[in-house]
């Protein structure tokens, strides 16, 4: 376990950006990532924050398997806007958990530590250190950069201490909030003074992530032979959730509502006002 352990932390920041859904509920020809906000993409206006965040060295963004070569294109060249943060393009995923770990993979690749096997948490490639790997929704394209720093940083700081494995930005929730089973029937209602809302950046050491994917990994196969109710719906929605099953300690943070996804057409029509300074 990361947690309750102080370690020797990396300098280096990673950050994977997932990019490579359809935007189905969007409802547009174009995957959500490529429709234009005001004069620039999602994904441009994501990659915007990431840098202005000037917590990120390199991120790597996954992306429709056919938009590969298009988009690193587009990338190449706009890299000096882009500062001292340096992109990659790597092909998604069928489903967000599957692109996020794709983007894992070509982080670890990148730092040059070892991504496969159950490692024991402690040994954190050749320097020992832990590496800080940030995944943010390119949907959540308005993130203020100051909101990605304090991600990172205090991600950082639990990861040195020990306190924590990582953090999640997260708002209250205004509603409340019921849990009812598969036939619409109301089983419970959670007090909503424990609720929040989560949204990323989601910041983790890379490590723990990838530990707590394999763990994920193992569930499922396990539960498709002898269901054991442990497995969070088909599909996990976000990677603090994948921590939390691994029995991680995950510090929810201030998230802020300009961190809002981009999800149905009104969203998009929010943050085009946003942008547009009508709001
Ligand atoms: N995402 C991804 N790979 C997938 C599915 C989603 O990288 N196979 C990304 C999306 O591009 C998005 C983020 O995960 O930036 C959050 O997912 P969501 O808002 O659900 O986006 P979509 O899956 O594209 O939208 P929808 O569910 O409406 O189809
Ligand atoms: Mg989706």
């Amino acid at each position: 376990m990361t947690s309750g352990m102080s370690r020797e932390v990396s300098d280096t920041v990673y950050a994977v950006v997932a990019a490579a859904g359809s935007g189905r509920r969007l409802g547009r020809e174009t995957p959500k990532a490529f429709v234009d906000v005001s004069g620039r993409t999602v994904l441009e206006r994501c990659l915007d924050g990431l840098a202005a965040a000037e917590a990120v060295d390199h991120t790597v963004v996954t992306v429709p398997a056919d938009m590969v070569d298009d988009v690193r294109t587009l990338v190449d060249r706009q890299r000096p806007l882009w500062g001292a943060m340096s992109v990659q393009v790597v092909a998604g995923g069928g489903e967000r958990i599957h692109s996020v770990l794709a983007g894992l993979h070509a982080v670890a690749a990148h730092a040059g530590v070892p991504h496969t096997g159950i490692p024991d948490g402690g040994a954190g490639g050749e320097s020992g250190a832990e590496t800080v790997v940030a995944v943010h929704d390119a949907a959540r394209c308005l993130t203020p950069p100051t909101m990605i720093a304090t991600c990172v940083e205090t991600a950082r700081e639990g990861l040195r201490t020990g306190g924590w494995a990582g953090v999640v930005p997260a708002l209250p929730v205004t509603d409340t909030v019921k849990i009812v089973d598969a036939a619409g029937v109301v089983r419970s209602t959670p007090a909503r003074e424990t609720l929040r809302a989560a949204q990323t950046p989601q910041v983790f050491g890379l490590h723990g992530l990838l530990r707590a994917n394999r763990m994920n990994e193992a569930r499922e196969e396990l539960d498709s032979a002898h269901p054991t109710g442990l497995v969070p719906g088909p599909l996990a929605t976000d990677d603090s959730s994948l921590m939390e099953l691994a029995g991680e300690r995950v510090l929810a943070v201030a998230g802020d509502p300009q961190a809002f996804k981009i999800t149905w057409p009104d969203d998009l029509d929010r943050a085009v006002r946003l942008v547009e300074g009508e709001e």
